[in-house]
């Protein structure tokens, strides 16, 4: 049985998908992705992943964030259609990860938690703990769910990390994006931006305003709405390494602790 602390990996939508195009995957990205947590071999990963192409633009469409309005007849369609798109991101995630021989289970948030007000209040972990005791690797994702105020909306992923991390006194986060880190403005928009290598939690808010919005269609804020949800792990002392998933080998060497290009996240 397997009682270590957890290390829970983000694998963001804009690394894993285009974020350009609707429902496009990295495929190579995400197969180096899959190889290198392989070659990691941890017994104690949680995998989380992003939306991406695939979920923010079907949420926006029908909008699914801001919960079930009765007089649109489209929209629990439109949050059954969201889910699936989740699902299918998934399906290629976990293709990735099962070819490499990572002993991945797939866990829908949609069927195991509720939230209030957006926030996460029920998790049904029966399956999840047994799943971890045995060092499987579950794998969830950004997605959506019930609601108990609003009927239905979107969960997502950096939520989900941080409510993992807290719940079950983490070791570490390492969330992978598509940047070389946390940069003091937005790097896609502002060439002259540059990457900070440390932050501390005072740092860190101090700097989350000012953080961009993501590309393309996205419903959970982009990186500055990721940091305000990242924050509460920092505060319990979790460490945050934010590093790029697109660049080869920096989720290996996140994983087993050697230095990476990128941002470490600590409360002091
Ligand atoms: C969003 O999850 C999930 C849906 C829109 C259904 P995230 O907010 O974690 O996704 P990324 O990483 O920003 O793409």
């Amino acid at each position: 049985m397997n009682n270590a602390r957890p290390v829970i990996l983000k694998l963001g939508g804009s690394a894993i998908t285009d974020k350009t195009v609707e429902a496009s995957p990295r495929n190579e990205i995400i197969n180096r992705l899959a190889e290198e947590i392989k070659r990691a071999d941890l017994d104690n990963l949680i995998i989380v992943h992003g939306g991406g192409s695939f979920g923010h633009p079907t949420a926006a469409k029908y909008g699914i964030q801001d919960g079930y309005k009765e007089e649109d007849l489209t929209q629990k369609f439109g949050c059954a259609e969201t889910h699936h798109m989740m699902t299918i991101l998934n399906g290629i995630v976990m293709d990735a990860l099962i070819l490499h021989e990572v002993p991945a289970i797939s866990v829908a948030p949609s069927n195991c938690i509720v939230t209030e007000n957006r926030k996460i209040k029920n998790f049904d972990d029966t399956v999840f703990k047994t799943m971890s005791k045995l060092s499987f690797t579950p794998v969830m994702y950004g997605d959506t769910v019930m609601d108990e105020n609003l009927g239905f909306t979107i969960l997502s992923g950096d939520q989900l990390v941080t409510y993992l991390a807290l719940k079950y006194n983490a070791e570490k986060i390492i969330i992978g994006v598509d940047t070389d880190g946390i940069f003091d403005a937005d790097p896609k928009t502002m060439p002259e931006a540059q990457p900070i290598k440390h932050l501390t939690l005072a740092e860190l808010k101090a700097l989350q305003p000012k953080l961009g919005k993501a590309a393309g269609t996205d419903v959970t804020g982009g990186m500055a709405g990721k940091i305000a949800e990242l924050i509460p792990a920092v505060e319990a002392g979790i460490p945050i390494t934010v590093t790029g998933a697109t660049k080869g080998l920096s989720i290996y060497r996140a994983l087993t602790d050697k230095s990476v290009l990128g941002t470490v996240i600590e409360k002091t």
